[in-house]
């Protein structure tokens, strides 16, 4: 069952021009020009319960855009968003008990309180039971490792310490679906992998959907089996990470330990792209021949003890996309 569907949302952006000075901002406000910004440009999805799904796309390419419209913060210029069969911007008190949201680059939490009684000021909010709030709250606090500093005023915490509270506050009242906005945007790896390990946990167990946007494609790797990535306000890719390498058809990588040197050998429809003696690291184009028969041919002529194969990373697959995105936006 379908938890979000997005048909067509679109998202023009009015930006008026100021002017500068005393009489310039007086001159901004009788003439109100303006030029127009399309962020979100006609996309469509839908997002099924219990899914984890990354939203990806370079800067600037409507991904905050579209998480705010999801989460009710804007309002959609056209088309028709429904979160679990709620119009997000209509219904926002409604909408706010089905989802949690966290800003990786805005906190929502009451900067001077302590962490714990930010917890408790969610919990009367969101009128939360005192058992079912409790129950969350020991959940989050003891996964994330919180309580060495809920005591602190938020304004203390680290980075990493901040983002964890973030996250568990986005959960205590259990949405059914959270949607998070760049959540390991600036942490260290260890803050990252406890992060990406909680929402994984909170996928599996607890059945909760996830919606992310991020930067680090290991977010993507660890915790989304489906992205969406968005270029320009287009939509351009939704699917697999493992699809999309197959789609790009990107190299893969051979690498053969030889059991006596061969020497600096070009072998056709290869590339050598590294070269340690013993071990040759071979670069082969995809579609032109099995990996299977190259390796071989290989192994028939000359001595090789052992080969490993590798596919490309997600890194370089989305390189690869966003590359021939530029490109056919050039040619245009
Ligand atoms: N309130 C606004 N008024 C005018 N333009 C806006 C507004 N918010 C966003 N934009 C523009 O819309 C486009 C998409 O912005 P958005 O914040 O959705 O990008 P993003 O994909 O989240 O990028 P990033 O990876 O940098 O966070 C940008 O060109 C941005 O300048
Ligand atoms: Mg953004």
């Amino acid at each position: 069952m379908s938890i979000i569907r997005v048909n067509e949302a679109v998202k023009v952006f009015r930006q008026y021009r100021r002017f500068p000075g005393v009489i310039g901002s007086l001159r901004s406000l009788i003439t109100r020009e303006y030029t127009e910004h399309t962020a979100v440009n006609g996309i469509s999805f839908e997002i099924r319960e219990g899914e984890s799904v990354g939203y990806l796309g370079t800067n600037g390419a409507g991904k905050s855009t579209m998480i705010k419209m999801m989460t009710g913060i804007l309002v959609p210029t056209s088309g028709v968003l429904q979160v679990m069969g709620n119009t997000p911007h209509t219904s926002r008190k409604k909408n706010a008990q089905e989802i949690g949201v966290v800003f990786g680059q805005r906190s929502q939490l009451w900067w001077d309180l302590p962490v714990e009684d930010s917890f408790d000021l969610h919990k009367h909010i969101y009128k939360i039971e005192n058992k079912r709030f409790h129950d969350n709250l020991n959940y989050c606090v003891e996964i994330l490792g919180i309580q060495e500093f809920i005591h602190k005023p938020v304004r203390q915490l680290s980075l990493g310490q901040r983002m964890r509270v973030e996250i568990a506050m986005a959960l205590l009242h259990e949405p059914r679906i959270l949607f998070l906005d760049e959540p390991t945007i600036g942490l260290d790896l260890f803050a990252k992998d406890q992060i990406r390990n909680f929402l994984k946990k909170v996928n599996s167990e607890r059945k909760v959907t996830i919606i992310l946007t991020t930067h680090d494609l290991k977010d993507i790797e660890e915790i989304c089996p489906r992205m969406i990535i968005v270029n320009k306000g287009d939509l351009v890719y939704d699917g697999k990470v493992s699809d999309l390498r197959t789609q790009i058809g990107n190299e893969r990588k051979i690498t053969i330990d030889f059991r006596h040197d061969i020497g600096n050998i070009d072998f056709p429809g290869t590339i050598l792209v590294k070269d340690q003696g013993l071990r040759k690291t071979f670069v082969l184009e995809r579609g032109k021949e099995s990996a299977f028969e190259w390796v071989s041919k290989i192994a028939e002529k000359y001595p090789v003890e052992d080969v490993s194969l590798e596919d490309s990373d997600i890194e370089s697959v989305i390189r690869t996309l966003y590359e021939n995105l530029e490109t056919t936006s050039i040619n245009e």
